[in-house]
């Protein structure tokens, strides 16, 4: 009898026991933010069997059964809320005692970033512009989409005419041009023949050639031009590019030969190559030089006397020649008067030939990838 009497007297009320538990949570909470106790410690003293939890777990039995299950999920929320507290203290002091203890030299010099560098063909450019700087020729620049008369009709190059199937040329079907301008009036006049057929009148620049009669418009003699620009062409494989590089020189002068075309060219190859470079000429054929030819240098490994790499001492390098009469005359000067070289190479090509570097495929200079760039 007394012991149903006690019992009945010490049944707890279920949201007295949540309560309980409430006051429980919060004061624990407490204790972990004001206690420098290890986690272990926490733990025992406020989750142990001999913590006021666990008192009060015990007596969940005096809580009517029928809500006894409700209360005893309370009991687990409220354990797992006190266990994430203790572990998240772990962690904030963890990195406050690493913060301390860590320890920082301002003095002490900066890692330096990754610094950059130019493209092997940009650096190509400048040492090239350089060098011709030297005897007193200038760089300039021309458009690199021009109309076909640039860069072929002017250079003795009619429509259809069988030796522009060399220059692999991606052409742009262009809008006929409201004619305003007295220049294009003239212009109009002088290629009409493109103008008003279906035969598309403007190109990718296939070579920087288009920058001579351009160059020559400009009315001021005499010419020492260097012409560095992207040449577009429908190519691509191990040795070709789409797009690519050439130096384009002419020089229009009184009484300009073939020698020194020569003597430019030797001076370039020295300078750009070394002293013990030497050039050649071979006759060849261009439409907009006469004569033309080709300019081969000695080979850098046995210098002319042959090797396996260039087999009979000569490497190919650029075209040229002396301007053709009809070129000149394009350009509005007086072949009677004036006469001039003018040659056209590669600037991948002489800087592929000066590094002594064999690429097994010439694309790798413009796929970005920086292993293989901060190599030059
Ligand atoms: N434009 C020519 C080419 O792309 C190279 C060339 C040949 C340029 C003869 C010239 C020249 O100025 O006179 O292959």
């Amino acid at each position: 009898m007394m012991k149903q009497q006690r019992n009945e007297g010490l049944t707890i009320a279920a949201p007295h026991f949540i309560g309980l538990l409430m006051e429980v949570e919060q004061q624990a909470k407490e204790t972990i933010a004001g206690s420098d106790k290890s986690a272990e410690e926490l733990r025992i003293l406020l989750l142990g069997p001999k913590s006021e939890l666990g008192r009060l777990t015990k007596q969940i039995r005096q809580v009517p059964a029928a809500e006894r299950a409700n209360v005893g999920v309370v009991v687990n929320e409220v354990k797992q809320s006190i266990q994430h507290a203790i572990e998240s203290r772990e962690v904030t002091n963890l990195r406050s005692n690493e913060a301390s203890h860590s320890w920082f030299d301002v003095t002490a010099p900066g890692i330096r970033p990754p610094e950059g560098h130019l493209h092997i063909v940009s650096q190509a450019i400048s040492e090239i512009t350089r060098i011709f700087e030297r005897i007193g020729f200038t760089r300039v620049r021309h458009p690199e989409v021009d109309w076909d008369w640039y860069a072929f009709e002017s250079l003795n190059m009619p429509p259809h005419h069988p030796a522009r199937d060399e220059w692999e040329t991606f052409f742009i079907k262009s809008q006929k041009r409201k004619v305003e301008s007295g220049k294009w009036k003239e212009q109009n006049a002088l290629h009409s023949s493109l103008l008003t057929s279906d035969f598309p009148a403007m190109v990718l620049t296939p070579h920087t050639s288009n920058g001579q009669v351009r160059e020559m418009e400009k009315r001021k003699l005499p010419i020492r031009m260097i012409n560095i620009a992207k040449c577009y062409r429908r190519q691509s494989d191990v040795s070709h590019v789409p797009m690519f590089h050439q130096f384009e020189g002419m020089y229009i002068d009184k009484g300009v030969t073939i020698g020194d075309l020569t003597g430019v060219f030797n001076f370039f190859i020295k300078n750009y190559f070394g002293p013990d470079r030497k050039v050649r000429l071979r006759p060849f054929h261009f439409q907009f030089t006469e004569p033309s030819v080709e300019i081969d240098i000695n080979c850098g490994i046995c210098l002319g006397k042959g090797c396996r790499l260039c087999k009979e001492g000569w490497l190919e390098m650029a075209g040229g020649g002396m301007v053709h009469p009809v070129v000149l005359k394009n350009g509005g000067i007086d072949p009677n008067v004036y006469s001039g070289f003018a040659f056209g190479w590669g600037v991948e090509r002489a800087a592929m030939m000066k590094s002594g570097t064999k690429l097994d495929d010439i694309r790798l200079l413009y796929s970005n990838d920086v292993r293989f760039l901060e190599q030059f």
